[in-house]
Order: C-alpha cells, then structure tokens, then sequence
C-alpha cells in the first residue's frame, strides 16, 4: 500500500478536502470508539480554519499523504518550526486507510525535521485516545504535564462570584509587547513562539484576543490569547508565571466571552485555577497529555495549551 501513498506538502486548492479529512476522522474516531461523533458537529467547513490558520502562520509546513494514482488526500499532519523546538499539530488520516501507517510515515517526517534542526518536537494529545497516545508514544515522545479540558458556558451577566485579585490589571496586548510576551514564555517554558504572539497581534488577524497581566514593574506576568472565531472559540495559548495569574488572566479572558460557550485546557496541578474554573460552573470534557522527544525539566508557571494554533 504504501508505494502508492505519496507524501508532500498542501496546495491552496487542498484545503476544503483536508478540512472535509479533518472532521471525517475525528468524528469516525471518536463516534466509533467514545459514541461522541457529535462532539465534532455535522458540517466540515469550520474545520476549514485549520489549513487555512496554519498555512498562513507557517506557510508550506503542512504534511500530506495523498493515494498517488488519484492524488486524493489521505491523511494530514501539520508542523510549526519554532527557535526552541518543533511543534506537531493535528495529525489525520482517512478511515478507510487506518491501521497502515500514513500516520506514523507522516510524523517519522516530522521527526527528520526536527533531528535536522536539532531541537525538540513537541505535541498534546488526547488521552481518550489510545491509538494517538500510542503512535506518538512508540516513536519516542515522552509524556509530560496533563490537562484537563474544561467547557463552560459563560453567563450573559458574567461569571458569578467576585473577580479574582488582579483581574482589574489585565488589559490588551499591543503589538509592541510582542517580545515581552515571548520573552515570558521563554523564561517560564523554555519556548519561543515570538512568530505567534506577532501573528495574534496583527491589527487586522481580528480573530484573536490577546490579554496580558502586567506586573508591578510593568513586566508581563502572564498572558492568554483567545480564538473568537466562530468556526473555533477556544482560549489558548498563553502562559502565567504562578496560579493566581493564570485564574486573573483567565476570568477576564471568560468575561469578554459572556453568552458564550468555550472550552480551555488547565493543567491538572494547577490546583487553585482548576478550583476556580468549577465555581464559574465548568465541567471536564476530555484529558490531555503535553508530550515532547525532549521535556524541558525547568519548565514552570501555568500553561493554557491550544488547539488552532497547536504551536507549543
Ligand atoms: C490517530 C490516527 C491519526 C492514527 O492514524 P493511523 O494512520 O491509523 O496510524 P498508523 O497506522 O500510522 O500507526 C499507528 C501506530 O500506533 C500503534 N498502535 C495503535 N494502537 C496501539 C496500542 N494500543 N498500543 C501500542 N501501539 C498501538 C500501531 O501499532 C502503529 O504503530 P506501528 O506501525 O509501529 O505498529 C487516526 O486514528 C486518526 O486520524 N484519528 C482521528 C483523528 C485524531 O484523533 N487524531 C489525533 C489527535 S490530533
């Protein structure tokens, strides 16, 4: 099978067949192992935002299997080159080509890449699914922090209680607080994403929210970008030096967000802002797993992982 599987990049023309792919697998997968294909919705053209994000922040990254005679689209993997690492994304294949290796073909890519550049490659991957857990596990990715996914539908009078200390602090980012930002993260994850924070703050991207918590000198102590795009409201990436930060950074992120349902990821140690999370009415959804060829040991504060884009 496989010499009839050729493997390259996405063309502009590909992308409503990687989206239709996108939302194919995941709702095969997940109806036939979890019966929670619905989870995914019926149409695949929000999952058009994938390509669509991920070609313009890392053009001619993405990883295609496609069948050689028909040039038809069988699996996906996209990848975002960073200073300190490697960043795999969603990766996707065809049911019907399940089980023969299109996955693991496309990510031994990603991993060459990653040995070329030398540095780490990073991902998140579901714990509710084994298949996933276990193609990145045999090909060397060593599991590290867990998240909890978490869904909450926000108030339309906002979340209940007294805000957090610090929540009045939070503001917007401006383009100029860029390599602050990306300066934070890399001081707190050993990561550099500044090609990210530069994309989420362009004046006209529109898409994304960025909130940051200045601190007492005016350093960032944390920041947290939000996707209100229609097709994909999700909170994340951010990062915040300790837990009282981190639950600042998210109630103001939730409170731009009320009337709205949204899902966000929150490290299972990170104790106090998981406490917070349920008294504004959030309830698990699904566990994740940060894993990486490479974890860096020194890694602290609190991280809001995403999916779109997954370059962390
Ligand atoms: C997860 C997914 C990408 C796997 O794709 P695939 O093309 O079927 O996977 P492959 O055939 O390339 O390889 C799977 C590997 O995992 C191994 N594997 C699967 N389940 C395993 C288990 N329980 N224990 C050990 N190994 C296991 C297989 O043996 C194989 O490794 P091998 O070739 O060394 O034997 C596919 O099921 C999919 O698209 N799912 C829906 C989308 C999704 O959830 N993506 C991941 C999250 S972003």
């Amino acid at each position: 099978m496989e010499c009839t599987v050729a493997f390259g990049p996405l063309s502009e023309a590909d992308r409503d067949a990687v989206a239709a792919l996108i939302h194919r697998s995941l709702v095969q997968w997940y109806e036939s192992r979890l019966r929670q294909g619905h989870r995914f919705g019926d149409q695949a053209a929000p999952f058009r935002i994938f390509p669509d994000v991920y070609e313009a922040l890392d053009p001619g990254e993405t990883i295609t299997a496609r069948a050689s005679a028909t040039g038809e689209i069988l699996g996906v993997c996209f990848t975002h080159e960073r200073p300190t690492h490697l960043a795999v994304g969603i990766v996707a294949t065809a049911p019907e080509s399940a089980g023969r290796g299109l996955a693991k073909r496309m990510l031994e890519l990603a991993l060459a890449q990653a040995r070329r550049l030398g540095r780490p490659a990073r991902l998140v991957s579901s714990l509710l699914n084994l298949d996933s857990f276990s193609l990145y596990n045999r090909l060397g990715f060593v599991p590290g922090a867990l998240f909890q996914d978490l869904q909450l539908a926000v108030p339309a009078a906002g979340l209940p209680g007294p805000a957090p200390a610090g929540a009045e602090s939070v503001r917007e980012a401006r383009p100029a607080d860029a390599t602050a930002l990306a300066d934070l993260e890399f001081s707190l994850q050993g990561i550099r994403r500044d090609k990210d924070l530069a994309f989420f703050l362009q004046p006209t991207a529109g898409a994304w929210r960025v909130l940051m918590l200045p601190g007492a000198d005016g350093a960032p102590r944390g920041f947290l970008v939000t996707s209100t795009h229609p097709s994909a409201l999700m909170i994340g990436p951010g990062v915040a030096a300790d837990e009282a930060a981190a639950t600042a950074l998210l109630w103001a992120t939730l409170d731009l967000l009320r009337g709205k349902s949204v899902v966000f990821l929150l490290p299972c140690a990170a104790t106090d802002v998981v406490r917070a999370a349920y008294t504004w009415g959030a309830r698990n959804v699904e566990l994740h797993l940060a894993q990486s060829t490479a974890p860096v040991l020194s890694a602290r504060g609190v991280v809001f992982p995403t999916f779109l884009p997954e370059s962390g």
